[in-house]
């Protein structure tokens, strides 16, 4: 992605029927997102998810640590919906009572722009250069594999699906 270029605002659609909708799939740039309305706020990410490329479209909403996320349907990862920012859960073993906490893994999921002018809404693919890992599902060597998956029933390497999540 290139940093200079200013990132364009797409019409996406009217504020009411976005809302009814609840959730929204839209290709801007070459992009799959999600656009989402959550407790009277909109918000735009990356449709495919980080880990293994699953669709969140139908992921279930949670609140942790005061920070609204989406759980992917595959593995349950936990995904906030303002920062793209991955959380997971783990005790650390040299506390005297490990006591389970959620910690961060910071920012995987590409997050982008939601903007509301008239009651219309509009998105802006964001440009950071800064490489997020659910890009990967949105080049094209990560379509493919995609792709390979689906035809081969759905045969997903799930390589990380034991991690604390
Ligand atoms: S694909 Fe989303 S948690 Fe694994």
């Amino acid at each position: 992605m290139d940093e200079k270029k200013p990132s364009r605002m797409y019409f996406i659609g009217k504020k009411e029927d976005l809302i009814q909708a609840k959730r929204t799939t839209v290709t801007l740039d070459g992009r799959d997102i999600l656009l989402l309305y959550h407790q009277r706020t909109f918000y735009a990410m990356d449709l495919q998810c980080y880990h293994a490329g699953s669709t969140l479209e139908t992921g279930d909403m949670e609140e942790i640590n005061s920070k609204l996320c989406i759980v992917c349907p595959k593995h349950k990862y936990k995904i906030t919906l303002a920062e793209g920012e991955g959380l997971y859960k783990a005790t650390n073993p040299t506390e005297k009572v490990p006591t389970p906490r959620w910690y961060s893994k910071g920012i995987k999921q590409r997050v982008h722009k939601v903007t509301e002018v008239d009651e219309d809404i509009f998105v802006s693919v964001s440009t950071c250069p800064v490489w997020i890992e659910s890009d990967y599902y949105q080049s094209e060597k990560g379509r493919a594999e995609l792709k390979k998956a689906q035809e081969s029933g759905d045969a997903e390497a799930d390589v990380n699906a034991d991690e604390d999540v």
